[in-house]
């Protein structure tokens, strides 16, 4: 299974992507095609760019796309990158400024792990339920919300809330992510 995972990362560095994350969501994209039918896109927890490439590559011209990440991050052509904590009013501000809804709400977003598993899963949780909340607020009719969660005594009713707010629910795990994680990627499409 080593040399499976460790292909991601070779095909990362020889593709030019910054991450092996980037085939995460090239494969969760593939029969959805969320990136391409999307004018507006948010991406939570963007470092160090592995996303924001696929994104970028994937887009149409006009679409905009904003990113945001605790951690600097290298520029990448097209995506407009904030350096900036989710829990700050800068990003209050700046959501509501916003003058047109998203198409798209992708989070990779996970928090430093403290190794105390239920310290880490309620942390976890809290990002889950911001994106959860966030795309309450400024997702279009027809959008979506994909984020990053863990397999653990939280995920059940995780699930439920996005059954409760979107018409269709898909738990994914993409070939690129590890076995071995507990990582999974809820995705929510139309919002009820
Ligand atoms: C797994 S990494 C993202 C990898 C990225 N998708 C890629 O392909 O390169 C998760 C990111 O979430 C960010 N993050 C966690 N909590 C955050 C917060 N409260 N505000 C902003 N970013 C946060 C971390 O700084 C980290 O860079």
């Amino acid at each position: 299974m080593k040399e499976i995972q460790d292909t991601w990362t070779k095909k990362a560095k020889k593709e030019g992507y910054r991450s092996r994350a980037s085939y995460k969501l090239l494969q969760i994209n593939k029969p959805h095609k969320l990136i391409e039918n999307s004018d507006m896109i948010i991406e939570l927890g963007s470092a160090p760019g592995g996303w924001s490439q696929v994104i970028a590559n994937l887009k149409r011209k006009n679409t905009k796309c904003y990113a945001f990440d605790l951690l600097p991050m290298e520029n990448v052509e097209g995506i407009q990158f904030h350096h900036l904590d989710l829990f700050s009013n800068k990003f209050n501000k700046f959501i509501n400024n916003l003058n047109t809804r998203a198409d798209l709400i992708l989070s990779d977003m996970s928090v430093n792990l403290s190794g105390i598993k239920v310290i880490d899963d309620e942390a976890n949780k809290e990002l889950n339920l911001f994106c959860l909340e966030l795309s309450k607020k400024i997702l279009n009719k027809t959008g979506a919300l994909l984020i990053k969660t863990f397999t653990n005594q939280n995920l059940k009713t995780l699930k439920k809330s996005f059954e409760n707010t979107f018409e269709q629910v898909f738990v994914e795990k993409p070939q690129a992510s590890k076995t071995s994680s507990a990582e999974v990627y809820l995705l929510g499409l139309i919002p009820k």
